[in-house]
């Protein structure tokens, strides 16, 4: 089984920050799964809300800031640590020359980013990490949108809720990957999905009792906050 730090390793930094993603690859991680959202000029910018005030010093939507604005703020308060938002490019520089799994969670839930998909593809193509790259998202339209214009990238569909044989569903989507809530994860859904070629990854697996569920499971990549616990 593979792991992933979640938002970097949020657990004890600053998430989505290059301080965060520094201390996974010291923990020496096998990838990241990390958010995105689009600044008003455009950018892709790693942050898990569509707002900056939990995580910074500021407050209001992403969206309603630029790329300089948005560098203005601290987003390592939480860890009384100093952290500017990182873009997507930045994170894909940083991690150039290792073959690290990323997981780009696209966050189109509660506000629409025209265009976010294709210029998250063009970026992944761009530095040469489409093949370990996994698009995931709670949208499943913008999955969709994923498979059809660019079916060559890996796509997770994202889901915390009972499904009904969600092996099928993924297959019927033509989803690469089903990445469930790490409670609906079962011996059952990973040999269904393993059946159709479909792989399955895990979240957010944090303590020890929920890793031991996941890894009797069989599932192929578990994404963690504390990636030193499991490693
Ligand atoms: O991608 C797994 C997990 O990050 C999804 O939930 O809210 O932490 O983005 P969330
Ligand atoms: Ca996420």
């Amino acid at each position: 089984m593979k792991i992933l730090g979640h938002r970097g390793a949020a657990g004890t930094s600053p998430e989505n920050t290059i301080l965060s993603f520094a201390r996974g690859l010291e923990l020496g991680v096998d990838g990241f799964e990390f958010d995105v959202q689009l600044s008003r000029d455009g950018e892709v910018v790693i942050c898990h809300d569509e707002r900056v005030d939990r995580t910074s010093d500021g407050n209001g939507w992403v969206k309603n800031f630029t790329l300089t604005e948005l560098k203005k703020l601290n987003f390592g308060v939480q860890f009384n640590k100093y952290a500017p938002i990182p873009t997507l490019v930045e994170l894909l520089e940083m991690l150039t020359g290792r073959s690290l799994i990323l997981n780009v969670e696209i966050k189109t839930g509660l506000i629409e980013y025209p265009g976010i998909v294709g210029k998250v593809a063009q970026l992944l193509e761009k530095y040469q990490v489409t093949p370990q790259s996994i698009i995931s998202s709670f949208e499943h339209k913008t999955i969709v949108e994923v498979i059809e214009n660019y079916p060559h990238l890996k796509t997770g569909l994202l889901y915390d809720c009972g499904l009904i044989s969600p092996w099928l569903y993924a297959q019927n989507l033509g989803a690469s990957h089903l990445h469930p809530h790490f409670a609906f994860v079962t011996p059952e859904l990973v040999r269904e999905s393993h059946l159709r070629g479909i792989g399955v990854h895990t979240w957010t697996v944090d303590e020890p009792w929920e890793m031991e569920r996941v890894a009797i499971s069989g599932a192929d990549i578990v994404i963690t906050n504390y990636p030193e616990r499991f490693i």
